[in-house]
């Protein structure tokens, strides 16, 4: 039988294998992160950090119903510094990321700074969704513009973008246009799709604490926008900048979509958390089960092949 190859790269990055977790996802703590690299998950990215360790809101502040889930956790994380120190003292065989959600684009000159001076950190997820750092215009614009040259006056480590889904062509396009004007690795598309709100019936109540139950959303239901925002983004990069296709993912078959719409790697966030660290290799051997069954050996065969109707 053909040998199957679900390694994947991002430049010179290489992934044993194209699935990894999804950051803020079971990946806060020494024992999370220590599970993870112990796993066979192709690489590993942390819980998004501050410069300060913080908090959180008030629980609950996360829920999870068959096809989704909801959260409002308010960036909850220990600080850069612990992060680094967890690495330092880690024997490492994956590509890690360090994803930095700094609140002012201040905080995240700062963490990037910190993230270049370790060489345990393969490359930085940069995460732009804390409420206060850009408004939504701000993304599309000058500011954004400006905050991405500043960035790349200093840093010299593989860096990406983790970004909220879009709705609208031209949101994606103008994006697309800034940063195919800098040396960037990848995207991460999608964060949690922001604002929802989920009922209980029995209680006629929300089911999260802060926001008066609004969160953002996750799982199953949002893969149809990760998709979208995925294919598009794919059309608009420059080639050489990567997509890590992360929203609605639970099986095989959800990846191989991922994959087709332009991902090269792939994260796994609430599925993550209601199946616990097995899940990489269920996943695993599920896409190699469709490869088989196409009669594919690698992902070159249809990575951003998505055909129109004829
Ligand atoms: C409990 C929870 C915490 C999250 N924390 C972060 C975070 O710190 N940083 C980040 O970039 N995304 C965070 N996310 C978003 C996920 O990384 C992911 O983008 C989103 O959940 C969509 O993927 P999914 O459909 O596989 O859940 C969080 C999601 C959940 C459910």
């Amino acid at each position: 039988m053909k040998k199957i190859d679900i390694s994947s790269n991002i430049n010179e990055i290489k992934f044993p294998l194209c699935i990894m977790n999804a950051s803020g996802v079971l990946c806060s703590t020494e024992r999370e992160l220590s599970n993870l690299l112990d796993s066979n998950s192709g690489g590993v990215v942390t819980k998004s950090c501050t410069y300060k360790p913080r908090k959180g809101n008030d629980l609950p502040r996360y829920f999870e119903w068959d096809g989704g889930s909801i959260n409002s956790m308010g960036l909850p994380n220990f600080g850069i510094k612990f992060y680094l120190d967890f690495l330092e003292k880690k024997k490492i065989n994956k590509p890690i990321f360090l994803s930095i959600s700094g609140c002012s684009s201040e905080e995240n000159y700062f963490l990037i700074q910190k993230a270049n001076e370790s060489s345990k950190v393969t490359a930085i997820e940069l995460n732009l969704s804390c409420p206060n750092l850009l408004e939504k215009e701000d993304m599309l614009g000058y500011k954004f513009h400006k905050f991405i040259e500043n960035i790349f006056k200093f840093n010299k480590k593989p860096l990406g973008i983790k970004f909220p889904p879009y709705f609208q062509d031209i949101h994606i396009k103008n994006v697309a246009f800034i940063l195919n004007q800098f040396p960037i690795f990848f995207v991460t598309c999608i964060n949690s799709l922001p604002n929802g709100l989920f009922v209980d019936i029995d209680k006629e109540s929300v089911v999260i604490q802060p926001k008066k139950g609004f969160g953002g959303i996750g799982g199953s239901i949002i893969k149809p926008f990760a998709l979208a925002n995925i294919h598009k983004f794919y059309t608009y990069l420059r080639k050489d900048i990567s997509i890590i296709g992360c929203g609605g993912i639970s099986s095989g078959r959800d990846i191989f979509e991922h994959i087709l719409c332009g991902a090269s790697v792939v994260q796994i966030g609430t599925q993550f958390m209601k199946e616990g660290i097995s899940v990489f290799e269920r996943l695993e051997k599920e896409l190699i089960f469709i490869l088989e069954k196409k009669n594919y050996s690698s992902l070159n065969n249809f990575r951003g092949k998505l055909k129109n109707i004829q």
